[in-house]
């Protein structure tokens, strides 16, 4: 988590044009991530002024026992040492409500992040997802992925059964990135997604 943290910062040190890039760039809102590495690591990331640290369990596990919308009412209005907005008032409220999402489930939490209101939620399906980035690393197998089809490969992963194989790609470990690094991906799409890659009958061609 500390490594992981360095590696956030050292891509926010790069500047990428953040509002261009992911989950809701057709709707102008950004995802949890991209509102947390423009706008809250400046403290989060380091801890600057006593705030809770991104990766720091057990600080954020005593915080986020009062839940999401009680935490994002203290991050819109402000709380002691925490200005209101996290000091950004562009971000929406729902945009907050992401980004606090983002911060406790980089930190040992498995919230899902809320979902736009206005935007339709077109659920897209396992074989729309995996095509879109899954195969990126599970086509071939890079960094050890289980590959497409490969049941033998799968059949180890799903023995504590699907629920506990989507919460583990929820959260990522190794080579495998938190969602497959679709922060917008919700919990079903990734459901579905998984099934798509351990039921499909044989590895696609190359
Ligand atoms: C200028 C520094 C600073 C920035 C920038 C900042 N925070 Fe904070 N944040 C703090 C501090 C300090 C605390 C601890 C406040 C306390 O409990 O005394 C905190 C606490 C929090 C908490 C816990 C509130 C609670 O009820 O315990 C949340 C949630 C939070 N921040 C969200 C955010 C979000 C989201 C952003 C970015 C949009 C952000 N912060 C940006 C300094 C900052
Ligand atoms: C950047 C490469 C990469 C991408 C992209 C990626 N994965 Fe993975 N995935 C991995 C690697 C590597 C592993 C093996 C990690 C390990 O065992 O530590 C893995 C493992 C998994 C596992 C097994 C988890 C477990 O507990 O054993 C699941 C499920 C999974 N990926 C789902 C997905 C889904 C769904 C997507 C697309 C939304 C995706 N992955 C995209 C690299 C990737």
């Amino acid at each position: 988590m500390v490594y992981q943290a360095r590696v956030v910062l050292a891509v926010v040190a790069l500047a990428i044009p953040v509002a261009s890039q992911g989950a809701d760039a057709n709707s102008g809102e950004r995802s949890g991530k991209q509102v947390v590495e423009a706008k809250c690591i400046a403290c989060h990331g380091t801890g600057a002024h006593g705030a809770p640290k991104i990766g720091d369990r057990k600080a954020w596990a005593k915080r986020s026992s009062q839940g999401l919308s009680s935490l994002t009412e203290h991050a819109i209005k402000g709380i002691r040492e925490m200005p209101p907005h996290g000091g950004s008032p562009d971000l929406s409220d729902l945009e907050i409500g992401r980004a606090v999402t983002y911060m406790v489930n980089q930190s040992g939490g498995k919230w899902i992040e809320p979902r736009s209101k206005t935007k339709p939620a077109v659920e897209r399906s396992g074989e729309q997802v995996v095509r879109a980035r899954c195969v990126k690393c599970h086509e071939a197998g890079t960094g050890g992925a289980p590959k497409i089809g490969d049941k033998s490969a799968w059949a180890p992963r799903m023995s504590q059964g699907l629920d506990a194989t989507v919460r583990s790609a929820i959260n990522g470990h190794g080579g495998m990135p938190a969602r497959g690094g679709m922060p917008d991906l919700t919990d079903s799409e990734l459901r579905s997604a998984i099934t798509y890659m351990f039921s499909k009958g044989a590895a696609p061609a190359k």
